[in-house]
């Protein structure tokens, strides 16, 4: 693997799940395989989850993990080719990137989108900025568009819980519920969700939201998709609940219908399904205390697994460096 930006950088989605399993059932396995390797962690957005399991999983394979909060302690960066930098931002990524690329063995980025301008942030200039003048192998700790490492995390629980469960001689019934929210949030997760299912293909995939919300059909394409809530999770086996803000008309929040939000009296419709959150999560707006304290939810353990599907990335990338 060469980069890690989507999951088109996969060859074999099951091989790497096996990866991650096997870094879950012994984390040490491969200790010696960053020794003297470092990897850059740098941030233009906040995180827990993706910054402490990155920096777990390296640990675990013996890379030294530093941490850079560009949007707190760097220089603001420019993207755009052939800007005229008489603004806010102080170096251009053409300068830094390289820069980065000599100091680190592999450079892992995340940078939301803006919301602001949808062709500019589906062009994923950033990422691709990076991967273009870097000269080492990328890792995106969610961009403009995506969130493969969280994604990879969330097939790597399904498939746990499918194994787990029996769930056999049939498809199991995986379903992406928007759920209500405050902000507008990016569509990165749902996106990436899609993307990441689609491309696996072992399982049935609903997507549902009310109207105005529909998602990227290049991500999208291959799944259900329907505006009534209650008929895609009849007999669901997973319910993964995500806001993300409109697409179409970019950026907007238009309903926010408390409705939408899963309770255990929609759960009922399911074949007690196991829930699914990327994390953080609003309680009692996006999702109830009675789901993420009750006993069908999944999201700490699905966060759990983020150091695993981390490891198996890095793993591959450092094996084919
Ligand atoms: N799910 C996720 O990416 O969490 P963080 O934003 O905390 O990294």
């Amino acid at each position: 693997m060469k980069n890690f930006i989507s999951v088109k950088d996969v060859s074999d989605i099951n091989a790497l799940v096996a990866k991650a399993l096997k870094y879950k059932a012994n984390p040490y396995a491969d200790r010696m395989l960053g020794v003297d390797k470092k990897i850059g962690l740098l941030f233009l957005n906040p995180s827990l989850r993706t910054r402490l399991s990155t920096q777990v999983a390296a640990k675990n394979l013996g890379f030294e993990a530093i941490v850079f909060n560009v949007d707190k302690e760097g220089w603001a960066l420019e993207f755009e080719d052939g800007a005229i930098m008489s603004g806010t931002t102080v170096e251009h990524v053409k300068d830094a990137a390289p820069i980065l690329g000599q100091y680190f063995d592999v450079l892992c980025i995340r940078a939301f989108p803006s919301l602001k301008n949808k062709e500019e942030d589906y062009s994923e200039l950033v990422m691709k900025s990076f991967v273009q003048y870097a000269g080492v192998p990328i890792v995106s700790l969610e961009s403009a568009t995506l969130h493969p490492l969280q994604s990879l995390t969330d097939i790597i629980t399904i498939k746990e819980q499918i194994e787990k469960s029996k769930i056999i001689n049939r498809k199991s019934k995986i379903v992406l519920t928007w759920a209500p929210h405050i902000k507008p949030l990016p569509q990165c997760v749902s996106n990436s969700f899609a993307q990441w299912v689609n491309a696996w293909g072992e399982a049935d995939f609903v997507i549902t939201h009310p109207e105005d919300y529909e998602l990227d059909e290049q991500f999208t394409k291959g799944a259900t998709i329907t505006q009534n809530q209650d008929e895609a999770l009849k007999d669901a086996d997973f319910v993964y609940v995500k806001n993300w803000s409109t697409y179409t008309d970019y950026g907007r929040i238009y309903c926010n219908d408390p409705s939408w939000m899963l309770t255990e009296e929609k759960l009922k419709l399911t074949n007690n399904a196991k829930v699914m959150h990327c994390l953080p999560v609003r309680r009692n707006v996006e999702l109830s205390d009675e789901i993420l304290d009750g006993n069908n939810s999944l999201v700490t353990m699905q966060a759990g697994n983020r150091v695993w599907a981390a490891q198996a990335v890095l793993s591959e990338i450092l094996k084919a460096k």
